[in-house]
């Protein structure tokens, strides 16, 4: 089968097309045919080595961290799904696999497809959709009247989070360019700030959450727009010790390491009186479900910026890379 093989740490042409062994399901696990898989930046991350200390891959290893497809077969113990069966899910930590005709996951990471979602626009949800859910519902714990905000609201994570946020009550204030301002407006934030044209740390004050998808400068000036009490989530700077415990499983070194790292961010915190997180998302199969189920409620939907044949996946790595995406980006496996 056909897949997207990293042979080595490093630039676009560390990861290549190439024909490797079809996978086989192990015990609790099914086989999908995957039609068709979303890129994030973590895959990219990924390829570069930045993310050693926290995933190291054995070598050479199929990428891809979230698929949509059809269950092609069931290994021992697997009963959840059948044959036939139309899915989604976000793959393991530590296993991905989805740039590939066929892919192996636990039957527990995956869930049904929303039947009204293509394999394109199912294949877009569960990385940055779950990122979403578990920053907003489970760190930030917004309800209705929170006020949250929400640093880079037009790609993959922010158009999931913009949706989420309202649907739990939030009054939604977010950062975008003239290019993705319509887009923002109609998920439906409530404040949009132009970051290339205006200081959006003139602007707003008293937040109770924020979700930072940005880090680095934004990060930093993040703080001093919320409320004492209030809590920054962040998915794109530094992580501190609960990201080793809680998200990662591990022990003491590594949360003394993360400790240290973010000693800066987390000193800033106290002197304005709020929590600093960072969250590693977790892939869940019952709670992909659960955004399933507002996709068929018509209280979320996929924002996919641009569909690549499989073939042209290194054009879609450059255009995830530039940036600049709108929403998603997906390659297609099947026609
Ligand atoms: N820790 C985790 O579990 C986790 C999970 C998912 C993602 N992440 C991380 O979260 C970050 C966001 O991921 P993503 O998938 O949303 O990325 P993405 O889709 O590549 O984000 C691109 C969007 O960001 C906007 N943007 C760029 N710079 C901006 C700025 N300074 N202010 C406001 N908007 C800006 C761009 O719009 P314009 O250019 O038009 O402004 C574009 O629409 C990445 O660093 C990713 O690695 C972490």
């Amino acid at each position: 089968m056909r897949a997207l093989l990293l042979t080595r740490y490093g630039g676009p042409d560390a990861a290549e097309l190439r024909d490797v062994p079809q996978p086989r399901p192990g015990a609790g696990e099914v086989l999908v045919r995957v039609h068709a898989a979303g890129l994030n930046p973590v895959d990219f991350k990924t390829r570069e080595g930045k993310l050693k200390l926290v995933q190291r891959y054995p070598l050479p290893v199929v990428m891809g961290n979230e698929l949509a497809g059809i269950v092609e077969a069931r290994g021992e113990g697997a009963t959840r799904f059948a044959q036939g069966d139309r899915v989604f899910a976000r793959m393991a930590k530590g296993a991905m696999g989805a740039f590939a005709d066929y892919a192996v996951v636990s039957e527990n990471l995956v869930a049904a497809m929303p039947p009204s979602l293509d394999f394109a626009a199912a294949a877009g949800v569960p990385l940055a959709g779950l990122t979403a859910l578990q920053a907003l519902r489970d760190e930030l714990r917004l309800g209705p009247g929170s006020r949250v905000f929400i640093p880079g609201g037009a790609g993959g994570v922010g158009t999931f989070a913009i949706q989420l946020a309202k649907w739990l009550g939030a009054e939604v204030t977010t950062t975008a360019s003239p290019r993705g301002r319509a887009l923002v407006e109609r998920l439906g934030a409530d404040v949009v700030i132009d970051y290339t044209a205006e200081r959006f740390e003139d602007h707003v004050r008293g937040m109770d959450g924020v979700f930072d998808l940005i880090g680095g400068d934004t990060l930093e000036k993040s703080f001093g727009v919320m409320r004492r009490g209030g809590t920054l989530v962040s998915i794109a700077a530094i992580p501190e010790p609960a990201t080793a415990r809680k998200d990662l499983g591990r022990g003491a070194a590594l949360a003394a390491l993360f400790w240290l790292a973010s000693y800066g961010l987390r000193a800033r915190a106290r002197k304005h009186g709020v929590a600093y997180r960072y969250l590693f998302m977790h892939p869940s199969g019952a709670e992909l479900a659960g955004l399933a189920q507002l996709i068929e409620g018509g209280k979320l939907q996929p924002v996919i910026d641009r569909v690549f044949p499989f073939e042209e996946i290194a054009q879609a790595f450059a255009y995830l890379e530039s940036g600049r995406a709108k929403g998603k980006v997906v390659v297609r496996m099947q026609a």
